[in-house]
């Protein structure tokens, strides 16, 4: 059993940012990435927080705006229209999700879509359906794609199993996986809550793309022997004995799964650092094709 490490693909990702940061930076141009929280939420914070200390340890301007629960669609708006509309910001982020009053749709379709850094616009839809180059993939599924081509995990002709249907992870990480290219040319199934006699489906499986948001859902009963299990779920659970008082878990119970894989993620340090490291390389992509 290989364990994919997230982390250490993430640093190649980010050494790989480093040298556009540098070529930017030659032009004049620092890539800028805005970030933007509304409410409190403690998990959301936590990601903010990490994703604009990862741009300033890289050297991007970065632009953390952490708004009240009470901030209104008209004030959010406002906010998004001044980030569009600043020539320093090359990437605009607003976290995920936002309070109940705020409609997120309307909010992500505001965003000017070659500064949608987190592939959620309507036009960013369509062109990963279009597999057009110059559009933004979410980060999460990007970041996925990016540790099986890395681990050497052949993904054509393969039968690649979503667990999950949401705009962030699983509907894009379907059309990734059935894109033509590296990567991609897999034979995809979209499974979800309501998927009838899930473990069957999934035992299919040569690969395991587990996104549901359950805490240790994934059992052995689900996998196949040999199968490749990527595990996006980063859950928080009562630990009484930790200092935090919680510990995360990913959406696999790893510890019964991954004897029976060929390759699989740990969380954390699995998906979760790959999820920031393609946040800065959208950046820099958006600053690059700012420019012509
Ligand atoms: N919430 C969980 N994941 C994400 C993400 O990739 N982007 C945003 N904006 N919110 C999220």
């Amino acid at each position: 059993m290989t364990l994919i490490s997230g982390s250490q693909v993430a640093e190649k990702v980010l050494a790989e940012c480093q040298r556009g940061i540098a070529a930017l930076k030659a032009r004049g141009v620092t890539p800028g990435l805005a970030v933007v929280l509304v409410g409190d939420d403690p998990a959301s914070r936590a990601y903010v927080r990490s994703k604009d200390k990862k741009c300033r340890d890289l050297g991007l301007y970065s632009v953390k705006l952490e708004l009240p629960a009470t901030t209104t669609q008209q004030e959010l708006l406002d906010v998004v229209a001044k980030l569009n509309a600043d020539p320093a910001i090359h990437g605009i982020l607003v976290q995920s999700p936002p309070p109940k009053h705020i409609d997120e749709a309307a909010i992500v379709r505001a965003i000017d879509p070659a500064k949608d850094v987190d592939g959620f616009h309507p036009v960013n839809v369509a062109k990963l359906a279009l597999e057009d180059p110059t559009g933004f993939v979410p980060c999460t599924p990007l970041g996925c794609q990016r540790l099986l081509i890395d681990a050497g995990i052949e993904t054509k002709g393969a039968h690649a199993v979503v667990i999950g249907r949401s705009m962030i992870v699983g509907k894009p990480m379907a059309m990734l996986l059935m894109a033509k290219g590296p990567g991609g040319d897999a034979t995809v199934t979209v499974a979800h809550s309501r998927t009838r006699d899930l473990a069957a489906i999934t035992r299919e499986a040569d690969i395991i793309i587990a996104a549901i948001g359950r805490p240790s859902f994934v059992k052995a009963e689900h996998v196949k022997q040999g199968a490749v299990v990527i595990d996006v779920g980063i859950n928080r659970v009562e630990d009484l004995g930790s200092e935090k008082g919680y510990k995360l878990v990913g959406d696999v119970a790893f510890d019964e799964v991954a004897p029976k894989c060929r390759a699989i993620t740990p969380v954390p340090g699995g998906v979760g650092p790959m999820t920031i490291a393609m946040l800065m390389a959208n950046t820099v992509k958006a600053c690059q094709q700012s420019l012509g």
